[in-house]
């Protein structure tokens, strides 16, 4: 049973994470589009939409139970360059998909051009990728974390015809970066530090690629050592995971419940089990720990990751006018 003093803490978590969103909704949007988002978008135009995208994230996830996590990752791919516009999806010699944080690296294409395909059929040229790809994402979390009604989530995004792999570099944060690189990356998009813990949580689901953290395993910083901030169990697990003549191999980004968005991610990052450095820079500062320590409350993590979603869902939007309702995901209306 919860003492007195550990329900007053929860309390005074849950108090400072509603104060903490409650600043953030109104200060630190980036882009004024945002604000003609609204629920229920497509309720009269395409009235089955976000029930055609489910169907598609649904047999997605029943094909492979670590489905949300690409849709969770490709989303935020997509926000934070150019806003949420669905470059991510499109293809031309140099886009977005070739840079190298998504290169062989983001998946879940397949799934997004079903749900667009069958939203054409019923109502064409009306339900933009953009909102797809954000409505997916919205399926995604309720589907990796069974219990959690997302709700208000909103539509009305424009597709963007732009997309250039070099932007994928400069917008995105890398897993070697530490907390201040992390913190001003996110806060370029209008994401505080609690929103950088909170959406780091996303690391519980999902597939990482082993070579991205073979220098870390066994060359830390040339060293010939592994990174000695790490769990020795943990590293011992990881490189019978990952040996060092493997680095495409691909293993759950966390052990315990892998495809479930949970809170074991902070549990994890405390006890020096995050996978990639920029997960342990989370620990390395007492702002950054502190926040750790309030999202490993379960209450206070589901509530504040999907408020933060929509605000990464909020970033840089196209609206009314601007930009164009694709028809196909991966290529700009001709
Ligand atoms: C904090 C900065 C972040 C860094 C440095 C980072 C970096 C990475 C890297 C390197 C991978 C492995 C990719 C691969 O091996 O192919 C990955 C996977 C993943 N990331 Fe992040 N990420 C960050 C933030 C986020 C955010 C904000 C989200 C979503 C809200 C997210 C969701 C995911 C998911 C779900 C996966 C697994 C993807 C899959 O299953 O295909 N990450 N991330």
């Amino acid at each position: 049973m919860a003492t007195p003093i550990s329900s007053r803490l929860k309390v005074l978590a849950i108090l400072v994470v509603v104060a903490l969103v409650c600043v953030q909704e109104v200060n630190a949007q980036t882009g004024k589009g945002w604000r003609r988002l609204r629920p229920n978008f497509y309720a009269r135009s395409c009235p089955d939409a976000e029930k055609i995208i489910r169907q598609s994230m649904e047999n997605a996830y029943q094909q492979d139970p670590s489905f949300p996590g690409a849709i969770l990752r490709m989303f935020f791919h997509d926000c934070v360059v150019r806003g949420c516009d669905a470059s991510v999806l499109l293809d031309n010699d140099d886009s977005e998909k070739l840079g190298a944080p998504n290169a062989n690296s983001l998946r879940g294409f397949e799934a997004l051009d079903e749900a667009k395909a069958n939203l054409e059929n019923v109502c064409p040229g009306v339900v933009s990728c953009a909102d797809v790809l954000a409505y997916a994402a919205r399926d995604c979390i309720e589907l990796a974390s069974p219990g959690t009604k997302v709700r208000n989530w909103t539509g009305g995004r424009r597709d963007g015809v732009v997309s250039v792999s070099a932007e994928t570099l400069t917008e995105l944060p890398g897993p070697f970066s530490n907390f201040t690189s992390l913190e001003r990356s996110f806060a370029k998009k209008g994401l505080n530090q609690m929103d950088l813990v909170v959406l780091s949580g996303a690391h519980s689901v999902g597939k990482a690629r082993c070579g991205i953290i073979l220098s870390r395993l066994y060359n830390f910083k040339g060293t010939g050592k592994p990174d000695p901030s790490m769990n020795p169990a943990y590293v011992a697990k990881l490189k019978q995971l990952c040996p060092p003549n493997a680095p495409g191999n691909r293993i759950d980004m966390e052990q315990r419940s892998p495809n479930r968005l949970d809170v074991n991610y902070y549990a994890d990052v405390e006890q020096g089990r995050g996978l990639f450095e920029s997960d342990n820079a989370l620990r390395t500062t007492p702002a950054g720990r502190w926040l750790v320590r309030v999202n490993k409350n379960k209450r206070v993590f589901d509530t504040a990751f999907v408020l933060a979603m929509k605000k990464v869902g909020n970033i840089d939007v196209l609206v009314g006018n601007q930009g164009q309702i694709r028809t196909v995901c991966n290529a700009v209306n001709v």
